[in-house]
């Protein structure tokens, strides 16, 4: 029997990229386009993370809840049907989930390992620590890595089950997820299965309360952006000058968040020597939250050569998980 730290690896698949350099880089070609844009990923410093953890909690917001119903419901079918040596997991975090399908996995007695690739070495470290101690049959080998760039630095394992969960695909630009869906079907070999989490287009009050909760966490959560740059770039952005926002683009499928100036305002980020006005009304968009139909999703996994099995669905088609194969 191995023991538990033989259990736990962690790698990097590239250097650590720069988080200053490349914020300082973004928050200047966003702050300085039109319209003005700030990269989701800034959302997520430790306060960012814990009110995102807040956020799945909300009643609003329906995405994880059904996601778990979900899984919960045909983990122990999906792990018979597949027989996965490995569960392989895109942008992991704290993989909560994921315990779902490794309780599956051992009851079924199938499969010995969980390979998980996020940014947030953190995350993976506790991630890692919890599952081999509560799964003492299971190896962890974690990847350290940005999974928009990274995911052919995974070495192939046989026979994965390659989870995508959260929806975290709405989150991509819709002009760039032709590129990514092909990264991910590369990583995807012959005999693997892909599990992508899907949130559905579905009436517009229901999405625009999970993106603008009544106990306001949304709203706090997207104007944490400002308060990652204002204490990482010596930056005066006013919290109180911005609005949370968020609306339904129905031609696109996706939700946009924003912050909205609701007067003008002129801020400095003395770190970067920028000053940047905002009149009155204009808005930065801080993230996409695509929305998808099953035919859509279907069509668009085919472009990049992957084939849909199985579009398992909660009671009322809500949120989707989608098995593909090559
Ligand atoms: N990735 C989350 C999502 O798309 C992010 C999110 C949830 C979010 N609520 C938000 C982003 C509110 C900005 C504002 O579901």
């Amino acid at each position: 029997m191995k023991t538990k730290l033989e259990r736990f690896t962690m790698e990097r698949l590239s250097e650590p990229a720069d988080f200053e350099a490349l914020l300082r880089r973004d928050v200047r070609e966003g702050l300085t386009a039109t319209p003005k844009t700030l990269p989701s990923i800034y959302f997520y410093d430790d306060h960012g993370s814990d009110l995102f953890d807040q956020i799945t909690e909300l009643p609003e917001y329906y995405l994880t809840r059904l996601e778990t119903e979900i899984l919960e419901e045909h983990a122990d079918e999906l792990i018979s049907r597949y027989c996965p040596h490995e569960l392989m997991e895109i942008g992991a975090g704290f993989a909560r989930k994921t315990r779902i399908l490794l309780s599956a996995m051992h009851r079924a007695g199938v499969g010995d390992a969980y390979v998980p690739i996020d940014v947030s070495d953190a995350a993976l470290e506790h991630a890692g620590a919890a599952l081999t101690d509560t799964y003492e049959w299971l190896t962890v080998r974690a990847y350290i890595g940005d999974f928009g760039t990274d995911l052919h630095r995974v070495p192939r394992g046989g026979n994965r089950i390659v989870a995508f969960l959260g929806s975290t695909l709405g989150n991509l630009a819709p002009v760039d997820r032709p590129a990514f869906l092909a990264e991910i079907a590369a990583s995807v070999a012959d005999e693997d299965v892909l599990l992508l989490g899907v949130d559905l287009v579905k009436d517009e009050s229901t999405m625009v309360a999970a993106y603008d909760d009544s106990r306001g966490v949304s709203a706090a959560f997207n104007k944490n952006i400002l308060t990652v740059i204002n204490r990482t770039l010596g930056g005066d952005l006013p919290l109180d000058a911005f609005d949370h926002e968020t609306a339904f683009f129905p031609d696109s499928g996706c939700m946009k968040q924003s912050l909205r100036a609701n007067r003008d305002v002129t801020a400095t980020l003395s770190d970067i020597g920028l000053t940047i006005d905002f009149t009155g009304g204009e808005s930065i968009h801080t993230e996409w939250s695509c929305k998808f139909t099953i035919d859509g999703i279907t069509a668009e996994l085919a472009q990049a050569g992957l084939t849909v099995t199985d579009s398992l669905t909660d009671r009322n088609d809500q949120f989707a998980l989608i098995v593909a194969t090559k």
